[in-house]
């Protein structure tokens, strides 16, 4: 019986869990002997590289590995098929379009269907591969929860949980020393990790890209929190966070194929408005960064996972192509890929999460 050839990427930023989702893919295709399993090293890269880098996930490459972060078949958010860096003799870089290429490689490999794990960008390409006929399923992934069609993305909660016994570890010194701390947390435009982070660890201030900040509402808050007897304040903010205004804290990347700007060191200007506006207290400022992202998914992103990598395989056998895995109202169910991508997950304002945040006294600034 000849077999049919499914491949599996992981794509953008790692986030815990995707292996989780390699193990619910790998685990429930062997339900269907017909079927086998690789995975694509980089993303694309395995497949448009010379040689290439294509890897078997049989029951050995996934035993165990639902537990450990980072991915087993390696990731990048650099370039891809549609923009494909190419270095010219002056040493500059453009990039090409080789999505030709990939597919004409793919059937040369004889890849039947392709699962690809990957946020935004990833499912972009993903969309765009499916126009031009591939058959492929995109399975929901970032730290973020920035991507629609989803009520959660895997990794989130883990990234909440590192941000929050954080937060908590910031407490008792900001106590000792009646400080000011700051923490700033990843989140890109979307301020969901700051804003479970801060509900969780009881933060007094919490700023997010979509309610930007009047520095003076932020110091009255730590003002109203000195004068009632407590000698210490949280801050939780996103990386995306600005004043009123104002525009984020970026720097470009020069890494060849990166299109992001790096988001970072708002913590460190919003600390320097403080005092600016008066504030006597004492700040220091933590920039949480990339530990948000290491290390295994806890419990729930695991359990996530592991039904976002069953319920693609199932896609596959049931012919569900251009579509998206994702979790909505407690079941997993699926999305158009358009879904996913033709809307970016802003934080609601209006929503009961940010209602309650306010209920518990957290200031965002405005
Ligand atoms: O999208 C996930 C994320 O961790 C963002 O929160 C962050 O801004 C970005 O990726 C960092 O990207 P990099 O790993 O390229 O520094």
């Amino acid at each position: 019986m000849s077999k049919k050839k499914l491949l599996v990427l992981t794509g953008g930023g790692d986030c815990p869990g995707l292996n989780a989702v390699l193990r619910g893919i790998v685990k429930r295709s062997q339900q269907n002997p017909e079927w086998e399993v690789y995975g694509s090293i980089e993303a694309y890269n395995g497949v448009l590289s010379d040689p290439q880098e294509i890897v078997r996930l049989d029951n050995k490459a996934i035993a165990g590995i639902h537990v450990k972060g980072g991915t087993i078949i390696k990731t990048t958010n650099k370039g891809g098929p549609f923009t494909w860096p190419v270095k010219h003799e002056d040493g500059t870089w453009s990039s090409i379009d080789r999505s030709d290429d990939l597919l004409n490689r793919l059937d040369d490999l004889g890849i039947t269907a392709v699962i690809s794990i990957g946020g935004d960008g990833s499912q972009r390409i993903s969309q765009k591969l499916y126009e031009r006929g591939l058959d492929i399923v995109g399975v929901p992934k970032t730290i973020d929860n920035d991507l629609s069609g989803t009520d959660f993305t895997f990794g989130f909660q883990t990234a909440v949980q590192i941000a929050s016994d954080s937060l908590d570890k910031l407490v008792t010194t900001a106590e000792s020393h009646h400080r000011v701390m700051i923490m700033e947390v990843m989140g890109r435009a979307a301020g969901w990790i700051a804003l479970h982070t801060a509900i969780s660890g009881g933060a007094e201030v919490c700023l997010i890209p979509e309610i930007p900040y009047d520095i003076e509402k932020i110091k009255q808050r730590i003002d109203q929190r000195y004068h009632n007897g407590k000698g210490f304040a949280h801050i939780v903010m996103a990386e995306g966070a600005k004043p009123i205004g104002g525009d984020v804290v970026a720097t470009k990347s020069n890494e060849v194929g990166y299109k992001n700007v790096r988001l970072g060191g708002c913590a460190y200007r919003l600390s320097q408005e403080l005092k600016d506006a008066g504030c006597e207290a004492d700040i220091r400022e933590t920039v949480l960064g990339h530990i948000q992202r290491g290390g295994g998914p806890i419990a729930f992103d695991r359990v996530l996972a592991l039904q976002f990598g069953v319920k693609a395989f199932e896609m596959v056998l049931e012919r569900k192509f251009g579509r998206m895995v994702a979790y909505k109202h407690n079941d997993i169910v699926d999305v158009p890929l358009l879904e996913a991508i033709s809307t970016y997950n802003y934080v609601n304002t209006d929503s009961y999460l940010v209602k309650t945040a306010r209920g518990l006294g957290i200031s965002f600034g405005d």
